[in-house]
């Protein structure tokens, strides 16, 4: 063998040798074998072989080429498995442990009861608005005709931020903000959060309310009891009794309460409806004059009724629960029920 293609072999085999990485690897192939590689130029300039010499010259260059590139593999093989073993030890798997299932997501049951009924009101041509919740006095009470010396505006009914803010008490400010910036008619439902300082197995600081608003011509307490009556049987069932029975609020006049056959003992008489027998779901009302004067509109072209509810005490009916603390837990075993 010439000198020059025998000192070629030794040294890609010390390079063989000392090689750890598949890098390293891939160099020695492109510094020997590749198209500008040591070994290609050997052969590239057979010419300068004396001609006798050349066929044996070729085939060794050939057999070099071929054991110093199988020499390659052979590492970059052994590379790959002892990497495979690697990852092999360090992730072992336990097939006969239990699986980790896949848990599925719900909605809050007073998220669902609020989508309810914004679906069953859509269907009436009401459309979802928003209000602040943290609300200046005017609109949580003196547009909605609550005199200075009215008992909510106690401190111990309501949450003051400052002397004239508070966090809203009810959702009602809502229909206010609503009716200064539009003019009839207006169709309005508005969910939200609502606090008061209140505490107990039926109250909680922070509770949700829906508010509604209908105001145009010729609107009249027909209207309302129509439009309450429809939603009503449609949360509770067709066979569902109302009672609509007179009121007081400063914000409407006249008011009613609505009350429903009690959805636990059917009207015969329990602990849920106090022996009553009826359920108290909401309150209602025409608008008060005073409220349109407020905000601008002729109290003798347009009328309009106006009702709230709570969602947690209509989740709590629907759904049989009787601790409305229990809402805001946040305990999974009590969410993942509904
Ligand atoms: N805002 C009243 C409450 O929180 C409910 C209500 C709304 C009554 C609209 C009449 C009209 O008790």
């Amino acid at each position: 063998m010439r000198e020059d293609l025998k000192a070629l072999r030794e040294q890609a085999e010390a390079g063989l040798r000392k090689a750890e990485t598949e890098e390293e690897l891939q160099e020695i192939r492109t510094r020997y074998l590749g198209r500008k590689g040591l070994l290609t130029a050997l052969l590239r300039n057979i010419g300068n072989v004396p001609s006798e010499e050349r066929p044996q010259f070729g085939r060794q260059c050939n057999e070099v080429k071929e054991s110093l590139s199988a020499g390659i593999d052979q590492l970059l093989a052994g590379l790959a498995s002892s990497k495979r073993e690697a990852l092999l030890q360090c992730e072992r798997l336990d097939v006969t442990l239990p699986g980790r299932g896949v848990r599925h997501g719900r909605l809050h049951p007073v998220t669902q009861v609020r989508e309810e009924i914004c679906r069953i009101f859509a269907g009436l041509g009401f459309s979802v608005v928003e209000g602040p919740e943290v609300e200046l006095d005017y609109y949580n009470f003196e547009a909605l005709n609550i005199p200075k010396d009215h008992p909510a505006r106690d401190m111990q009914d309501t949450f003051y931020v400052e002397d004239n803010i508070v966090l809203r008490t009810h959702t009602s400010p809502v229909q206010v903000r609503i009716m200064e910036k539009r003019r009839p008619p207006v169709r309005i439902l508005s969910p939200g959060r609502v606090y008061r300082r209140d505490s107990d197995i039926s109250h909680t600081p922070m509770f949700h309310q829906i508010e509604g608003l209908l105001v145009d011509r010729g609107i009249t307490f027909g209207d309302l009891k129509g439009v309450l009556t429809v939603f009503l049987k449609q949360v509770f069932g067709e066979d569902t009794a109302l009672r609509f029975r007179p009121s007081f609020f400063p914000f409407t006049e006249p008011s009613a309460e609505v009350d429903i056959r009690c959805v636990m003992c059917s009207g015969r008489g329990c602990r849920v409806c106090g022996q009553s027998g009826w359920l108290e779901i909401l309150g209602s009302g025409m608008v008060d004059p005073e409220v349109f004067k407020n905000v601008g509109y002729d109290p003798e072209e347009f009328t309009g009724f106006a009702f709230g509810l709570g969602l947690e005490r209509i989740a709590m009916l629907k759904f049989g629960i009787s601790d409305i603390r229990l809402f805001f837990e946040s305990d999974m075993r009590f969410l993942e029920q509904f």
